[in-house]
């Protein structure tokens, strides 16, 4: 089974996480499942940029974003090449490597 490492987040994992995944499965649920809360604002229906996440390794494993998560990806805070909306990146084979943002927009407008 293909594996996410999630790398520390201050609130959401301190310590960083492994978790195994499914194929099929989005970042997201697996790390819901696993007690890693990332937000998910709009209930995964790809309407927010709370769930962004970054992919460090295994970023060409996922299936290709849509237009759609595209779009919303442009709003998201800290973006970068390798971003995703984690509830719609479905983990295929490989293993992954995910850092959580330090905010979402939504804190970013809070700071
Ligand atoms: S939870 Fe809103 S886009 Fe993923």
């Amino acid at each position: 089974m293909p594996k996410i490492i999630f790398l520390p987040h201050k609130e959401l994992c301190p310590e960083g996480a492994v978790v195994e995944v499914e194929k099929g499965e989005s970042i997201l649920d697996a790390a819901l499942r696993s007690g890693i809360d990332i937000e998910h604002a709009c209930e995964k229906s790809c309407a927010c940029t709370t769930c962004h996440c970054i992919v460090r390794e295994g970023f060409d494993s996922l299936e290709e974003s849509s237009e759609l998560e595209d779009d919303m990806l442009d709003k998201a805070w800290g973006l970068e090449p390798e971003s995703r909306l984690s509830c719609q990146a479905i983990v295929t084979n490989e293993d992954l490597v995910i850092e959580i943002p330090k905010y979402t927009i939504n804190h970013a407008r809070e700071h």
